[in-house]
């Protein structure tokens, strides 16, 4: 397949990375077919899609007639058959072989010929997922990062079967989005979160060990090493548990101490203090 035959992208998840990738499908001029089983999901994506684009034209750099065009270029269903209609589909799913595994099961049958699926996975292996697809060759990794309509990174990870045109097709896929792809082996973390998540480990073991108090921790990496966030503002707004979870997989796959997850993560996931969705994490948003 050619670039240019790509015509519709389609999203399957439309938790926080599959309505990021979404909008950014739909700003980069696609048609996007959006499939959840949830219809809730859906309905918070359209939300969180609209707040992002009005801070777009708030900050002048969308006008409210592409808002409207960009939202037209939108469906969204509960129907995995609306992916019949993309030549390219990005999963987004939740983080678990299991459920990826369903996923593509039911997207054997309405597969169009050719068609690519690149995985948003952070934390899972692109081969292994490779090998539960139909065209192996046509599967690729596509990791995108929080929040995706703002972070201008994207890793490309080919698994051992990818063929050279589809991780191609990925890259300029990852261009036209806006964005300044890498590309880099199927490996746990990739780059980016191979190198963040021993570093934000460090910091919470920094926390857990009394050296400095959390505020103290962000204001170091902001001020000293010019860090938009610090790395505990960061867990909080990523997800204290999303933290754990990445972590503790990095962990499981490969042995090594720096990704393992700190007691102090652990309990804070127990407890429910998972971050800004939670209202509490490193800090207390409960006001907010
Ligand atoms: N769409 C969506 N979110 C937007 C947005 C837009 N158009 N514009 C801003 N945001 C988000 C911000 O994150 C934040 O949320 P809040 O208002 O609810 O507090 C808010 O909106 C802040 O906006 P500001 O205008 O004050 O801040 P900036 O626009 O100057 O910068 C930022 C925001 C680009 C997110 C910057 O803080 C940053 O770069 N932070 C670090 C993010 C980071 O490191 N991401 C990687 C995470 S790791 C990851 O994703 C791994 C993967 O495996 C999950």
């Amino acid at each position: 397949m050619k670039f240019e035959d790509i015509k519709t992208v389609g999203v399957a998840g439309a938790g926080s990375m599959g309505s990021g990738i979404i909008q950014v499908a739909a700003q980069a001029g696609f048609q996007v077919r959006v499939f959840d089983l949830s219809e809730a999901m859906l309905q918070r994506a359209q939300k969180t899609i609209t707040t992002s684009l009005d801070r777009f034209v708030k900050k002048g750099t969308l006008t409210e007639e592409q808002k409207g065009e960009v939202l037209g270029r939108i469906s969204y269903s509960t129907d995995i058959s609306t992916l019949s209609a993309a030549q390219y589909i990005i999963e987004a799913v939740f983080e678990d072989v299991a459920v990826k595994k369903e996923l593509f099961k039911q997207l054997e049958p309405v597969l169009g010929a050719d068609v690519i699926i690149a995985s948003n996975t952070s934390s899972l292996s692109i081969t292994e997922m490779a090998s539960l697809v139909k065209c192996p060759e046509n599967f690729v990794g596509m990791h995108f990062f929080n929040p995706v309509p703002m972070m201008k990174l994207v890793e490309v990870i080919p698994a051992l079967q990818t063929r050279k045109e589809t991780t191609e097709l990925a890259l300029e896929m990852g261009r036209k989005f806006g964005k300044s792809p890498i590309t880099c082996k199927d490996t746990p973390g990739f780059v980016l979160n191979r190198l963040l998540v021993p570093y934000m480990m460090d910091a919470i073991r920094l926390l857990e060990d009394g050296v400095a108090s959390a505020e103290d921790i962000d204001t170091a990496m902001k001020l000293g090493a010019g860090m938009p966030m610090g790395p505990l503002e960061l867990q909080d707004f990523a997800g204290v548990d999303i933290g754990y979870y990445v972590g503790d997989i990095f962990f499981s796959y490969t042995k090594d101490a720096r990704f393992a997850p700190p007691t102090l993560l652990r309990n804070m996931v127990k407890a429910g203090h998972v971050g800004r969705k939670a209202g509490r994490g490193f800090y207390d948003y409960s006001e907010k």
